[in-house]
């Protein structure tokens, strides 16, 4: 039920869907990602071994209850939310694991630094870089870079290339899946750091 219901009885696809009317560049999708799709970023983020995770733009919050399903008892999940509605969604999910930090990526240095976070071991993004401000997208991509452990990982899934090119010159040529179970389909980049 939990997943279902978002706030005050809204379902979950209608609260993503009148976000998405509302801010369509911020949000980007008409509907949240499919199972099939969370499976995948599951599976890419390596959630089992992570101290921290910290998740950007987790929407109504179907992401983020997916990685917390992975993360071990010990972890911790920052979830970033920059839309009010959107955050308390997130909020709602119980688990003294996940701190629903309303904000926006940009700001992750100092978010973390807020919570006594130095270093996250992944970094999943479900944020729309490609509608967004170059320049707004250079800064998180280089702020993720930062964020990122000597091993860390970090997993974003887009329709569009343009994550891989901001990233680029920080994190290198990421691996690429794509999941045709979604709509729209959706790419899964990935780039794993190798305790450089
Ligand atoms: C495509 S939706 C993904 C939602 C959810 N993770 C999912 O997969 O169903 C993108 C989300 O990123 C959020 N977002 C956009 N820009 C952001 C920013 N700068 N900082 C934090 N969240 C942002 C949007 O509000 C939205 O919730």
């Amino acid at each position: 039920m939990a997943d279902r219901q978002a706030r005050n009885g809204m379902d979950v696809q209608t609260l993503f869907f009148r976000q998405f009317l509302q801010h369509p560049m911020q949000v980007a999708s008409a509907v949240p990602s499919s199972r099939f799709l969370m499976r995948r970023i599951v599976a890419a983020a390596a959630g089992e071994q992570a101290g921290l995770m910290v998740e950007l733009g987790p929407g109504t919050g179907g992401t983020t209850r997916a990685l917390l399903e992975a993360l071990p008892a010990h972890g911790r999940l920052l979830a970033i939310e920059v839309n009010p509605d959107l955050h308390r969604a997130v909020s709602s999910i119980a688990d003294e694991r996940l701190i629903a930090h309303r904000g926006s990526a940009c700001d992750l240095p100092a978010i973390m630094a807020r919570y006594g976070f130095e270093r996250a071991d992944a970094v999943v993004s479900g944020i729309p870089f490609s509608t967004m401000d170059r320049a707004l997208g250079e800064r998180i991509a280089a702020a993720v870079a930062d964020a990122l452990a000597p091993d860390g990982r970090f997993v974003a899934y887009q329709a569009s290339a343009r994550v891989a090119e901001l990233c680029q010159p920080h994190l290198g040529v990421p691996r690429v899946d794509t999941e045709l179970l979604n709509f729209p389909p959706m790419r899964v980049f990935r780039w794993e750091r190798t305790g450089g």
